[in-house]
């Protein structure tokens, strides 16, 4: 019989059975579960509700039920509906009638959105230690190439020279909010709703502060009606997970094209590419396209939590047993993606001759129309000038570094014979020292703070 069986006249029809049952997802929160029972049953015993022997009792039988979860020997029944079930009913068989005291003030609506936030508490932790590798894999490529040369792209058009220390180091930063987002995401699952019973609170003296802090929660929920309610942390968790999804597939999509024949920047180590079961030459970056293809459905889970709770209407219903299904696919997603991700990273071929080839010399149009501003003209007649300059060039079929001085100077005599200085790379580079920029001691400042920040 369910445990709310004793006021129904006919069984649960077999297909609603299989529709409300949510262990095959919820078995996920046995660990979460049984640590919420067992603040649970310090706080009946601090109440008073329960003796310091039936206590024990209850405390032992849990973490039989705990070793037979962990074991892979718990055995599954069909009427389990759920992880909450499922682990009283356990107990019960275990433990005898002293089971039953357990669920004293409880509701399920308080003990699920407990269990819930223990798991995303714990899930933010690991994915945090992941990007944090992942980073150190980014700084670590980007000490290793710090100089390399190779064009930097606006629209996908060649723009101005970068260096492969500056490209590995601007998806270091867009990670590193990513991992505040974890840990905002966490602050608010660190709120304590259990205490809240079915929606008005418990009428026995539990200590919900102790609780709390027995079970790692900051604080405690301030009402009983939205602590059963509330799963702003698991939208925020899937907000996080879906940012960092779209941060993943940017580094994936920029990788695809820079390892194509055309781009042919880097080769992705044999390890990180799959082959074609026709044509024998391919080398298909697979985890990069699958790393941009997952963000769609990180995405996706965000927007369906965010559906199934907007106009719902008071404190638990239980289109919120929607909840988990999108936040474990998006910490599974991520804790798969992100690891391939670090290792595609640390094994990645540069080929940095092929960056080198791929700069030209129309890169430096706006060093040269700096130059001007440096001669005094307004940065717009500058840009209009070597606008003119860039044509010329191009109808005359040469680079524009192969403008005569003569011709130059047809168009502004302010240029000068120093002009050439313009078109020097190292020296373009290294021009843009302002915080951020290119330049080597822009970039060691960067990587200074980055360092410190995974030292923290
Ligand atoms: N399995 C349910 C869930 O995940 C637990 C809460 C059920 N509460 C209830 N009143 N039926 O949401």
């Amino acid at each position: 019989m369910k445990l709310w069986g004793a006021r129904m006249r006919a069984p649960l029809n077999p297909l609603v059975e299989k529709l409300n049952a949510s262990l095959p997802i919820d078995i996920r929160l046995f660990r979460e579960d049984i640590d919420g029972s067992l603040a649970w049953t310090h706080g009946l015993q601090r109440a008073g509700i329960l003796s310091t022997d039936e206590a024990r009792r209850i405390r032992d039988g849990l973490e039989k039920v705990r070793a037979e979860f962990v074991t892979g020997s718990f055995a599954v029944l069909a009427s389990d509906e759920d992880i909450h079930t499922a682990v009283e009913r356990r107990l019960t068989e275990l433990s005898g009638d002293v089971g039953g005291k357990l669920h004293t003030g409880r509701s399920r609506n308080d003990q699920v959105a407990t269990d819930f936030r223990l798991w995303i508490m714990r899930g933010c932790d690991s994915l945090d230690w992941e990007l944090r590798t992942l980073q150190s894999a980014l700084l670590d490529s980007a000490e290793a190439a710090l100089e390399a040369p190779f064009p930097g792209y606006t629209h996908t058009q060649r723009a101005q020279p970068i260096t492969w220390g500056h490209w590995a180091m601007s998806h270091f930063w867009p990670l590193e909010r990513d991992r505040g987002r974890l840990k905002d995401a966490r602050r608010s699952a660190g709120i304590l709703p259990l205490g809240s019973g079915a929606l008005s609170g418990v009428v026995f003296a539990i200590d919900r502060h102790a609780l709390g802090k027995e079970l790692g929660f900051h604080s405690v929920s301030a009402s009983s009606l939205d602590g059963v309610r509330d799963r702003d942390f698991a939208v925020e968790f899937l907000f996080a997970s879906a940012l960092t999804g779209v941060h993943l597939s940017q580094i994936a999509e920029q990788l695809i094209l820079y390892s194509t024949s055309e781009f042919g920047f880097v080769v992705i180590d044999d390890s990180y590419t799959t082959g074609s079961s026709l044509m024998p030459q391919k080398k298909n970056p697979d985890p990069l396209e699958l790393a941009r293809g997952k963000s769609g459905r990180l995405i996706g889970g965000l927007v369906g939590l965010l559906t199934t709770l907007k106009g719902l209407p008071s404190a638990y219903d239980k289109d919120l047993q929607e909840d988990k299904q999108p936040v474990f696919e998006a910490f599974d997603t991520l804790s798969l993606l992100i690891p391939v991700m670090t290792g595609l990273i640390s094994t990645i071929h540069l080929q940095t001759d092929r960056m080198l080839a791929a700069l030209s010399p129309e890169m430096f149009a706006t060093d040269l129309a700096d130059y001007l501003v440096a001669k005094g003209i307004p940065f717009r007649q500058a840009h209009a000038l070597v606008g003119m300059a860039v044509r010329r060039a191009e109808e005359q079929g040469i680079p524009l570094a192969s403008l005569s001085l003569d011709e130059l100077r047809m168009i502004s005599g302010e240029f000068g014979e120093d002009v050439t200085r313009v078109f020097d790379l190292q020296a373009a580079i290294n021009r843009r020292r302002a915080i951020g920029g290119t330049a080597g001691e822009a970039l060691f400042r960067q990587l200074r703070s980055a360092r410190s920040l995974l030292l923290a």
